[in-house]
């Protein structure tokens, strides 16, 4: 199992490109599923959900006619299986996105129930509420979602409660059923709008993605397109982080200054001089960090995917902060690996109180989730000694190559198989 292994109190200098975004990638994969044309991804990161998702596709028939860097080209024409298996599902939740799609497209479908995952339940009940409401007959049976549908019809969804990945399956499904959908209480991510401008690119009829009424007016086919896929906003957030915590100064190009407002208002909050121009992200810190209380929500709001990492920035931060996770039930699980590396942080329930400390100090830490490993090696990078982190098949799911543009940045970092 590979290892990282870092030396820290290196001031993070220089320039790194951000990658394409894995939360729009993975949607965008499963569109391709609605047209029988080839659809062209560009700027498609090299990750292992990436990768999960290419071979989820693979099984069902999905011909991947070009894999050439960040190009991918799918092609959905021949596809013979309508069923996404458990052993692929459980290691990654985001193939619950073939659904909507398979029964627009085909009417039928059969994906495997995602089940839980290390940061909570995770229930898929929002999807499964919408399509229903578009005239789906769903079972749940062994552990499985067997889905028919002669012909979807569109509905008025009233979410719930905030739902990214619902609002995306719902999104799908309606642009080819029959009628008007309406989807309120929709999630806003930027991710969301990213597919929507694909499937109106596709010839879908979607308006309102962004907000929190999204309309769908269906069509008969989509067609074949190329679409260049959004930056990764969590990527640019976790860098801008690092080069706070460091007291560094990075450029990051193609940064997606989409992200909350609310991440560049905390980081100014802590210190940090950022400045946007042209496609480029800059952030100076310098002096020591002062420290940032927030609550996590549905965007526009503070995303839950920063939460750990704002949470490592703390623990060396001037001051005490307020860590509230209102999104998951269980996404704290960095805390007990944070205390090994020296960090003063106590929690009740939802809410994390830390009290920032002159210095952390090098330690061995495991990795439990993705953005839990991410606040691990930005804690790691201003340890003072060795730290190595275990597990980092987790990191390796969402950022793209992070020891080799971390040590491009100066830092001491080196992955270990
Ligand atoms: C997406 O997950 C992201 N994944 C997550 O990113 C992100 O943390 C999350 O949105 C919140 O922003 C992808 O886009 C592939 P939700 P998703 O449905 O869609 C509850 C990362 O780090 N809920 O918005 O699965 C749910 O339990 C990953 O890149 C229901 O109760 O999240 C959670 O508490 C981690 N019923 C809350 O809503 C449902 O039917 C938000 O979940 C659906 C969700």
């Amino acid at each position: 199992m590979d290892k990282l292994v870092l030396t820290g109190c290196k001031k993070l200098k220089g320039t790194v490109k951000i990658s394409g975004s894995k939360n729009a990638t993975l949607p965008m994969m499963c569109a391709c599923l609605l047209s029988e044309d080839p659809v062209g991804l560009k700027n498609v990161p090299h990750l292992r959900d990436v990768t999960t998702m290419l071979t989820l596709l693979g099984q069902i028939g999905v011909e991947v006619l070009l894999d050439d860097q960040s190009f991918v080209v799918l092609n959905s024409k021949n596809v013979k299986t309508l069923v996404a298996p458990y052993d692929l599902v459980r290691t990654m939740r985001a193939s619950i996105l073939v659904l909507g799609p398979m029964l627009a497209r085909f009417g039928e479908a059969k994906v495997s129930l995602p089940g839980g995952c290390a940061i909570g339940q995770r229930p898929v009940d929002q999807h499964i509420k919408g399509l229903t409401a578009m005239g789906a007959e769903i079972l749940i049976e062994n552990g499985y979602i067997q889905a028919k549908a002669k012909k979807l019809t569109g509905a008025k969804i009233v979410m719930d409660l905030v739902s990214v990945t619902g609002t995306e399956n719902l999104m799908m499904a309606a642009v080819l059923a029959k009628g008007e959908t309406t989807i309120h209480n929709a999630a806003q991510e930027p991710e969301v709008l990213d597919l929507a401008n694909l499937l109106i690119k596709m010839g879908g009829k979607i308006e309102g993605a962004g907000t929190n009424k999204i309309t769908i007016n269906g069509v008969k086919k989509l067609q074949g397109t190329d679409y260049r896929v959004m930056s990764d906003r969590i990527e640019t957030g976790t860098f801008l982080v690092a080069a706070a915590m460091t007291r560094g100064e990075v450029n990051l190009l193609n940064a997606e200054p989409k992200m909350s407002n609310v991440i560049i208002n905390k980081l100014q909050e802590a210190g940090s001089e950022i400045n946007f121009k042209r496609g480029v992200v800059s952030l100076k810190q310098r002096k020591r960090i002062t420290a940032v209380s927030f609550s996590t929500a549905p965007f526009p709001n503070f995303p839950t995917d920063m939460q750990a990492q704002f949470m490592a920035m703390n623990t060396i931060a001037k001051g005490r902060a307020k860590v509230e996770e209102r999104i998951f039930e269980n996404r704290f699980m960095h805390v007990q690996e944070l205390r090994r590396l020296g960090a003063n942080i106590s929690v009740s329930g939802s809410i994390a109180l830390v009290e920032g400390v002159d210095r952390l100090e090098g330690a061995k830490v495991m990795a439990t989730d993705l953005r839990a490993s991410a606040s691990l090696v930005l804690a790691g990078l201003v340890a003072e000694g060795e730290t190595v982190i275990d597990r980092i098949y987790h990191l390796d799911r969402g950022y793209e190559r992070i020891e080799e543009k971390l040590a491009n940045l100066g830092a001491t970092i080196k992955r270990l198989n």
